[in-house]
């Protein structure tokens, strides 16, 4: 795909021991930029250009669930309230997996183009994709049945339904359409500029556009109040009841008011583009070029995360490898009876074939590979990285650049392991 893969990061010793077990955690894990983002509940969802996507325990900041399905970026998702979730991507597929699945309960065939955006009807009952052509599909969730629309003349880049069930979407052909049932036209409207994605605040829609504006619509696309915010385009945006937050393509991201825009705060949420925000009573999440999904304050913006990987470790002796373990514990517990994390637990890995830690369900391509885990090898893992050394992996891409530091945790691991 020819995406730069980043490399960890670890924090230089102080930082990181100094964190609070339990406290609030940036969520760490993706293997590139992320481009999607979901909240509900306790649980966030996020899709990456890693063909990725990862649902997190957003309290814990652990990775419950890793899939990897899509062949490319997984560009939207969806959390369903009952804790099902969907994944969609650039391959133009759709698909639907509860937590802890490690191939989809239900997946649709390679579209005719990418996807954009994905929105869950308020009952749950139906699943919207925007497709780049300007396709709109409806997924009937209990079914699997497909229903297909041409919904714009150019790439769709927002969908969400209103309280009625009814479907508005806005695509680069300047056109804000409201969609009845059985996707019959309801009400459309002609939009000032490229809109760059859509959220629902309290039925009302609203837009973000390329030259930087941000602006609500009636359900009949009647424009409402509007704010210019920057002249950068805008990338990003989502709502909860009580806030509307829109994210930039230099990293600002602005949290407003719901009924007439007014700003509660600005941040500087990343260094690059905003790709995807998530908002949900007090929380507030950003995600973007570094693969890092960040946790604000949504009531006054404060920066909640820590910016390390601080997934409570078990065994932590203060030494180099266990700050270097942290990144993995995201994922992996060394507690041999802990399975509830994404990856395996890797208690007693050295000696083992891979793919045999009992309890844990691997992909099927792990299983056909030939490799026995030693501090050399898992060593060699990350010296080339998962892509490289076990590829199909649903491990997300990562590596660990200095030698000492790679020592240091398959040192801490068979230390951890007694
Ligand atoms: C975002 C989640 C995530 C992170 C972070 C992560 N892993 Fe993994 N890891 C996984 C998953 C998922 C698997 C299983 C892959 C599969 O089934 O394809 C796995 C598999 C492995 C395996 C093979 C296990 C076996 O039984 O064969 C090793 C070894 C491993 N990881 C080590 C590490 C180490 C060391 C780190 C930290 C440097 C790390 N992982 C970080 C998710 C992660």
């Amino acid at each position: 795909m020819g995406l730069p893969f980043r490399s960890l990061t670890l924090a230089a010793g102080l930082v990181a021991s100094l964190s609070v077990p339990g406290a609030a955690q940036d969520l760490l894990g993706h293997g590139g930029p992320v481009g999607a983002l979901a909240l509900e509940g306790a649980r966030a969802l996020s899709g990456g250009f890693d063909t990725r996507a990862i649902l997190w325990d957003v309290e814990t900041g652990a990775a419950h669930t890793v899939t990897r399905f899509h062949d490319g970026n997984v560009t939207a998702v969806a959390l369903f309230p009952d804790g099902r979730f969907a994944t969609a991507g650039q391959d133009g597929r759709i698909a639907l997996w509860h937590p802890g699945a490690r191939v989809p309960d239900l997946a649709t065939g390679h579209g005719v183009s990418a996807i954009a955006a994905l929105a869950l009807s308020p009952d749950g009952a139906r699943l919207a994709a925007g497709f780049w052509d300007g396709t709109i599909s409806v997924l009937d969730v209990a079914s699997g049945a497909v229903a297909q629309a041409q919904g714009h003349a150019d790439r769709v880049t927002g969908l969400g339904y209103l309280a009625s069930g009814d479907l508005v979407s806005v695509g680069s052909d300047l056109r804000f359409v409201r969609w009845g049932p059985d996707m019959t036209l309801a009400a459309r409207a002609d939009l000032p500029d490229l809109p760059n994605g859509l959220a629902i605040s309290n039925d009302r829609v609203a837009v973000v556009f390329a030259e930087g504006a941000l602006r609500l619509f009636s359900p009949d696309g009647v424009l409402l109040p509007e704010r210019f915010l920057t002249d950068r385009p805008l990338v990003s945006v989502a709502s909860s009841s009580d806030g509307v937050a829109a994210g930039a393509i230099d990293g600002s991201v602005w949290m407003l008011e719901p009924a007439e825009l007014t700003e509660r705060f600005r941040i500087e949420a990343a260094q690059g583009p905003v790709w995807a925000l998530a908002t949900r009573g007090a929380l507030l999440l950003s995600a973007g070029a570094d693969g890092a999904i960040r946790r604000w304050s949504a009531r006054d913006g404060t920066a909640q995360g820590t910016g390390n990987s601080t997934a409570r470790t078990d065994f932590d002796d203060g030494s180099r490898g266990a700050e270097v373990w942290r990144a993995c514990a995201v994922c992996h517990s060394l507690d041999p009876e802990d399975q509830s994390r994404a990856g395996p637990s890797l208690h007693g890995i050295f000696g083992q074939r891979i793919a045999t830690q009992p309890g844990f369900e691997y992909s099927e391509a792990l299983q056909t590979l030939d490799i026995v885990w030693t501090p050399r090898t898992v060593a060699e893992l990350f010296e080339f990285g998962p892509e490289a050394y076990t590829p199909g992996s649903r491990m997300p891409e990562q590596r660990i650049a200095s030698e000492s530091d790679r020592q240091a945790l398959v040192e801490f691991i068979a230390r951890a392991s007694r």
